[in-house]
């Protein structure tokens, strides 16, 4: 079985991630200092899969205790590197914690990489590397425009660095996929979004309100030229999107990389607006949302959505989901996660 180490693999992908490649066969370690996330979603995991999975609680710009996992566990033949700050609006607040952490922890994984030979990785970049795009759907030869925030900086630059290592070492592959907006959770009910994460996306922000944790959802901006007038996205489920990652670690192990590096994005192809995502929850799960129509949002996109076709062509995945069973998961993890987290 072919270890792979997940950093951040008690985040919200990661963890989804986890459980997508012990399905699939692979012996898996996780590094994750609870930052963002909480010890009760290994028990979650473990219930998922009978397995219990390793997790290092180190931060990973600790370079000496980075080292430490892969002294440990010499038979790691791939990192999938989730770990990173991703708050879009605090990255522009605290610009410098965003790249030391986020660069920082992708330089000693690479240096690892090269001190115990492990020669393949799976980055998390975003959509947001894009900017503001001229095209739709956007593809992977798509320019970067400008960054609209530090957060999104530290993907482009992640992926230049990448690009730059990749070309300098020739037998590693690097592979960078692009998300679009994560979201749902697993279909068990036993593993969702972090609770510790106060965020402020749409698919959590639309479940707060039907828990009644939150009084009433404002949509951002209804005067956009889109055909309801929110903004549009490319909502994918976190389910989806941890299989591309097992997908990917096959493709990269598999020695199937014609170039060594490589990049993916990941959506559904499809782009669904707020006010379509929001009628969306309350069809799927038979209930009203409260919601208001308000300004519009500093910083956001008008709209994006992802041409997929060559994760379908070179790793073969197809995304099986699609907003309905987003909203479904999402609603059936919200209802059971404070009882869940509590344990
Ligand atoms: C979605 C849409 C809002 C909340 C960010 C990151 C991106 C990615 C996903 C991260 C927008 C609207 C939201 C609300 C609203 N990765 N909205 N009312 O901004 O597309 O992308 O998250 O880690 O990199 O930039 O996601 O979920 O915040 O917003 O109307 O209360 O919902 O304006 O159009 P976003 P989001």
């Amino acid at each position: 079985m072919a270890k792979i180490l997940v950093t951040g693999g008690c985040g919200y992908i990661g963890s989804h991630t986890l459980v997508d490649l012990i399905d699939n066969g692979f012996d898996v370690v996780s590094a994750d200092n609870y930052y963002n996330s909480a010890p009760s979603v290994l028990k979650g995991i473990e219930k998922i899969t009978g397995k219990q999975v390793k997790n290092y609680a180190i931060n990973l710009c600790d370079l000496a205790a980075t080292k430490q996992i892969f002294q440990e566990h010499k038979d790691i033949v791939g990192i999938i590197h989730f770990a990173a700050l991703k708050a879009v609006g605090e990255s522009v607040e605290k610009p410098l914690l965003y790249f030391q952490n986020n660069l920082g922890s992708l330089l000693n994984i690479l240096e690892c990489m090269k001190e115990f030979n492990v020669k393949n990785l799976i980055f998390s970049s975003s959509c947001s590397a894009y900017g503001n795009a001229d095209e739709l759907p956007v593809m992977e030869n798509t320019p970067f425009k400008e960054a609209e925030s530090p957060y999104a900086r530290t993907k482009q630059m992640g992926e230049h660095i990448l690009e730059d290592f990749a070309k300098k070492y020739k037998d590693f592959n690097c592979i960078s996929l692009r998300y679009f907006n994560p979201a749902g959770a697993h279909e068990s009910a036993l593993m969702g979004e972090s609770p510790t994460n106060n965020a402020s996306n749409l698919v959590p922000v639309i479940t707060g309100v039907a828990s009644g944790k939150r009084a009433k959802i404002t949509v951002f901006g209804t005067d956009y030229d889109t055909r309801d007038g929110s903004c549009i996205r490319d909502y994918i489920h976190v389910m989806d999107l941890a299989n591309a990652h097992t997908k990917a670690m096959q493709f990269a192990v598999g020695g199937q990389q014609a170039h060594n590096s490589e990049v993916f994005n990941l959506g559904i192809g499809a782009g669904v607006s707020v006010l379509e995502a929001i009628h969306a929850f309350e069809k799927v799960n038979d209930m009203k949302v409260n919601y208001e129509l308000g300004p519009r949002r500093a910083g956001d996109v008008v709209a994006i959505y992802a041409n997929y076709e060559k994760a379908a062509k070179l790793l073969g995945w197809e995304p099986k989901r699609n907003i309905d069973d987003i909203m479904k998961t999402a609603w059936e993890w919200e209802k059971v996660k404070d009882a869940i987290s509590a344990v």
